[in-house]
């Protein structure tokens, strides 16, 4: 039978890099895509195969370059086109994809299609936007007074950032200004968006993440219009590029599969699972319509895993067989997930994170246990979030090594904690986070029972309790995953027919797996986490 995603997604592990924050080739005290291509081998020695560059387009960055100026060019700061060609085929030498982000639902005002389309007459690009009457509608944003149109404009985030207009379903009757979505002025915009799609395809990309992926159609009929627009861009991909992929920041894996994505990220809007695992207050750092005093993962052990466990089922079940969920260690909007963790924290929690069934991401600077940079002031539209895009900590000499600049033109400051985690003191310690993810990846490689489609059974967890034990599988292999983030002893107990192959692969020995006689009972001290196979590729 035919898959419904590119099979490369069965293996896939994302890197997720912020270009502005990762390795600055000139010594202009920014990252760029030189820089990128120069630390590929670094990606590669993760054990990660593919990367997800946050956008790399021409842009004011007033949001950080979510806010795109020309959708065909590579901002200037970062390079220039041929040297996203040539990122592309580095990348591709060593076996890594990369996916750019499309930022399919705004423009900034600064883009010359809103130039064109803020012109009194009429012309090719003025429906590319929503010009609008807030009297009508005002559920929706605008601003006023911008232009010499009569009408307002929608925006989508920002106030710089115009929402591109992709049609009502159905537009309100009372709002004349509201075009149906297939409106030829609507279906001329979808096509530009396809050509910008075509346009990296051809140079070399691998696919797409979306941005905001469930916001661009507005009505009353939103959610079907909304998967009508996804299955035609996927119906073009699937003809044009069925190697390409489709990831989607819409947090809800149900839907965004069902309209067409081959990915969703679980993150913290739509479902509450991933903050009362991940984000307990005060480390949540960004706005969320679900907020925990404590999450699962906290020390405290007042946590709960319940909730997110249910999620997570619920989002497996219904794409099963079709597409992915992604719950990523974190992104350029969330808080550091290593924040308030030490290393062993970090240890436990991504034991359960790196092996979860479906396609991890890794937020640059995760894997070291970079943290969260307090009282910055925002820079780029970034606001709380800019604490999460501070330069990537190499190792010990200036700037951390990550650009040459004098230290005041940095983009952003470098952790200025001198006890801050580098690649380099990490490479040397076999213990380290670093080594660690590098181990579990590689274990999540060799073996399908862990990969994006091996299959995953809760054998323990209890609402408020400590621990939480999981098994990932195949006809032929059987993993166990225990993990115990609290700072407390606890235990459970678990099903097991075939004890005598039930082993201890990786983890803390003192983690205790007694035979009970057709059951384990699993003794953890504090903070602990143990890895068992039944009879999985070990090394
Ligand atoms: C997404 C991006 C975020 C950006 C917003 C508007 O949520 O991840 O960084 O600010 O969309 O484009
Ligand atoms: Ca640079």
């Amino acid at each position: 039978m035919k898959k419904h995603y590119p099979e490369w997604l069965k293996k896939a592990v994302f890197y997720q890099i912020y270009p502005a924050s990762f390795y600055d080739s000139n010594g202009d005290g920014i990252g760029d895509l030189n820089g990128i291509t120069q630390k590929l081998a670094y990606v590669k020695s993760l054990n990660c195969n593919a990367i997800w560059l946050s956008p790399c387009f021409a842009s004011p960055f007033k949001d950080g370059g979510y806010d795109v100026s020309d959708f065909y060019q590579v901002a200037p700061r970062y390079g220039n086109n041929e040297d996203l060609k040539n990122l592309f085929e580095q990348a591709h030498k060593l076996g890594i994809k990369v996916i750019l982000d499309l930022v399919a639902g705004h423009s900034s005002i600064e883009c010359n299609w809103f130039k064109e389309a803020s012109k009194v007459e009429k012309n090719h690009y003025t429906n590319y936007y929503i010009w609008g009457n807030s009297a009508d509608a005002p559920q929706y944003r605008y601003i006023n007074g911008m232009t010499d149109k009569e009408e307002s404009f929608m925006i989508n985030y920002y106030y710089c950032q115009a929402a591109l207009n992709y049609g009502f379903c159905p537009p309100d009757p009372k709002a004349p200004w509201q075009l149906p979505c297939d409106h030829v002025d609507v279906i001329a915009l979808r096509e530009e968006i396809k050509n910008v799609m075509k346009f990296y395809l051809d140079m070399g990309c691998d696919g797409f993440r979306v941005d905001m992926a469930s916001s661009l159609i507005r009505g009353a009929n939103a959610a079907q219009g909304i998967k009508d627009l996804w299955q035609y861009y996927r119906n073009f991909l699937n003809e044009y590029n069925p190697e390409a992929v489709l990831v989607s920041e819409w947090s809800h894996p149900a839907k965004a599969i069902e309209a067409g994505f081959h990915v969703d990220f679980m993150v913290f809007f739509n479902l509450p699972g991933y903050s009362s695992l991940l984000r307990g207050e005060p480390y949540r750092v960004t706005w969320s319509e679900f907020t925990f005093e404590h999450s699962f993962f906290d020390q405290d052990g007042l946590g709960d895993a319940e909730l997110f466990c249910q999620d997570l089922i619920t989002q497996l079940t219904s794409v099963d067989g079709k597409g992915f969920v992604s719950v990523p260690t974190g992104n350029h909007d969330t808080g550091r997930i290593a924040q308030n963790r030490d290393t062993q924290d970090m240890k436990i929690l991504y034991s359960m994170l790196l092996l979860l069934p479906g396609v991890p991401f890794i937020y640059y600077g995760d894997e070291i246990g970079q943290d969260y940079v307090y009282n910055l002031p925002t820079k780029e539209g970034g606001y709380k979030r800019t604490g999460s895009r501070t330069p990537m900590q190499w190792d010990s000499t200036l700037n951390a090594g990550f650009s040459n600049a004098d230290p005041k033109d940095l983009y952003l400051p470098i952790m200025p904690n001198s006890d801050r985690p580098t690649v380099a003191n990490e490479e040397e310690n076999p213990d380290s986070l670093l080594n660690f993810t590098r181990k579990l990846l590689a274990l999540r490689n060799a073996n399908e029972a862990l990969d994006s489609e091996g299959k995953f059974k809760l054998l323990y967890v209890e609402k408020n309790q400590y621990p939480l034990v999981f098994e990932r599988f195949t006809a032929n292999q059987r993993f166990v995953v225990a993990v115990n983030p609290a700072n407390r002893e606890c235990e459970c107990q678990i099903a097991c027919p075939n004890w005598d192959l039930f082993k201890q692969i990786l983890g803390d020995k003192l983690v205790k797996a007694l035979d009970i006689y057709g059951a384990i009972k699993i003794i953890m001290p504090p903070k602990s986490y143990a890895i068992y196979s039944y009879n999985g590729i070990i090394d």
